[in-house]
């Protein structure tokens, strides 16, 4: 469609101005020091909506930080589809790693994106791929082309877990009411592969904390004689795999669904390639569960990892001690049927009934969520795929993610609506890590693409 181009090819250095603006603003939702700005971050998002020509712009109060909804109800006999994303991002730290400020956006080309990427934490998680959204609407609003109706939800606590979100989605179904569900906060396989994410982890998040002796003591003086937090720590996590990879805990694959053979076949034609990938991290090889491709093991099997660990002296210099505790984060990713309550529970005990009588141990769940996965003969998910095909000129793959976003399995139970998961970062874009950037033909190619998707799917469901 022409006139979608045209506004593009008119507005691009605009949109790409706004961006950058919006990306100034460290809305760091893990760290209280920024609270000022995660505010301010809200009241910028709903400025935008109100400009891009939005109704019932409001920014929605909760315990933490607020709710950016808007909407626009153009007929009640039209579907309508809810736009969800996340205006907070990640910490930046380790800052030194940054070539530039996290926070001073600035445009680079690399040999991935020639065109140009913007480099910025948030960049590509997730403000560059919702304001796609907000400007896919400035389009259709501007060219008289918004073929429904349209709600627009912008939470600012995605990065610690959406846990007011579920409060607000649960008291406001009527107002959250939809016939769809459109997310940009995944990926594509590269910019000459497009593809929709069908599966979404599920997430249970914990600390441990393992006390040996009640205080700090000599190394010499007791080292060997009683246990060491730190040496106990380490044996438990090598404990929870064996030598074929697999998660020890009991029970802990129990509800695993299983995919049939054909499944997996079907999933093996997506393209990838296993140096390429080794090259891009500087592997010499790769380290997973036995009996699973590198595919699989990302997107269909539940995994097991230390996010951090700590305990002792990490001072400059040597200091022999024997600390009196040890701690770790723990994140196991799930998938369908697993549910985050019931391995969260499986690992206390399982923690709990594996540690000597020499310590004690304590486990503190963090956040969780349930897995989910996109059925791909849906209405939703055939305008996606048709809008895809429209703008790459290619039928897009359907991908099981590793990531997580845990909101959508609740929006599923909740509002009982799907999500499509129509994102378009890279996995090279470094989301939560230094250099974070979203590339400049991403950000227009999703502006393109959202306008179709809305074609689509409005067609499909006045043939229904
Ligand atoms: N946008 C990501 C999740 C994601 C990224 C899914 C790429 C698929 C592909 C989201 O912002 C995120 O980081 N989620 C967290 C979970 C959350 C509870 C902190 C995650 O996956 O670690
Ligand atoms: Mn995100
Ligand atoms: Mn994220």
């Amino acid at each position: 469609m022409k006139y979608i181009n045209k506004y593009i090819e008119e507005n691009k250095n605009r949109f790409l101005d706004e961006l950058i603006e919006l990306l100034k603003i460290p809305s760091i939702s893990a760290d209280p020091n920024y609270k000022k700005d995660v505010f301010s971050c809200a009241e910028a998002v709903a400025d935008s909506l109100k400009n891009a020509g939005a109704d019932n712009v409001k920014i929605c109060p909760t315990a933490g930080y607020p709710i950016v909804y808007a909407d626009m109800i153009i007929d009640n006999s039209l579907p309508t589809v809810l736009i969800y994303g996340h205006y907070d991002v990640q910490p930046a730290d380790p800052l030194e790693l940054w070539e530039s400020g996290p926070f001073e956006p600035i445009i680079k080309k690399t040999e991935i994106h020639p065109d140009g990427a913007i480099f910025a934490r948030g960049a590509c998680d997730d403000k560059g791929q919702f304001y796609m959204h907000v400007k896919a609407f400035e389009l259709m609003m501007s060219t008289n082309t918004l073929p429904c109706n349209i709600k627009f939800m912008i939470e600012g606590e995605e990065e610690v877990g959406s846990e007011n979100l579920s409060d607000f989605v649960v008291s406001n179904k009527d107002k959250l009411s939809c016939d769809a569900i459109l997310i940009s906060d995944t990926g594509i396989i590269s910019n000459t592969t497009p593809s929709i994410t069908t599966g979404l982890k599920g997430l249970s998040y914990l600390e441990v904390e393992v006390t040996g002796p009640n205080r700090d003591l000599h190394s010499g003086l007791y080292g060997g004689a009683v246990a060491n937090p730190i040496n106990i720590l380490c044996e438990m996590i090598a404990s929870m795999k064996d030598e074929k990879n697999h998660i020890t805990i009991p029970g802990f694959y129990d509800k695993v669904l299983e995919l049939s053979n054909e499944e997996r076949k079907k999933m093996a034609l997506a393209p990838f390639s296993l140096d390429e990938y080794k090259q891009a991290l500087d592997l010499s090889d790769i380290h997973g569960e036995d009996g699973y491709s590198t595919m699989e093991r990302v997107g269909i099997r539940p995994t097991l990892d230390v996010n951090g660990i700590w305990g002792g002296y990490i001072g400059e210099g040597a200091k022999t001690v024997i600390p009196s505790k040890a701690f770790a984060k723990i994140s196991m990713r799930l998938v369908p049927n697993q549910s985050d309550e019931e391995i969260t529970k499986l690992f206390t005990e399982y923690f709990k009934g594996i540690a000597p009588k020499s310590v004690s141990v304590s486990v503190n769940p963090h956040h969780g969520g349930e897995p989910y996965v996109a059925p791909t003969d849906i209405l939703a998910y055939r305008a996606a795929s048709e809008a895809m095909k429209e703008t790459f000129g290619k039928e897009p793959v359907p991908v099981r993610s590793g990531g997580s976003i845990p909101i959508v399995a609740l929006f599923e139970k909740e509002l009982n609506v799907k999500s499509i998961l129509l994102g378009f970062g890279l996995d090279s874009d470094a989301i939560h890590s230094p250099n974070e950037h979203y590339g400049i033909f991403n950000y227009l190619k999703g502006i393109e693409t959202i306008p179709y998707f809305f074609k689509n799917f409005t067609r499909m469901f006045k043939e229904e």
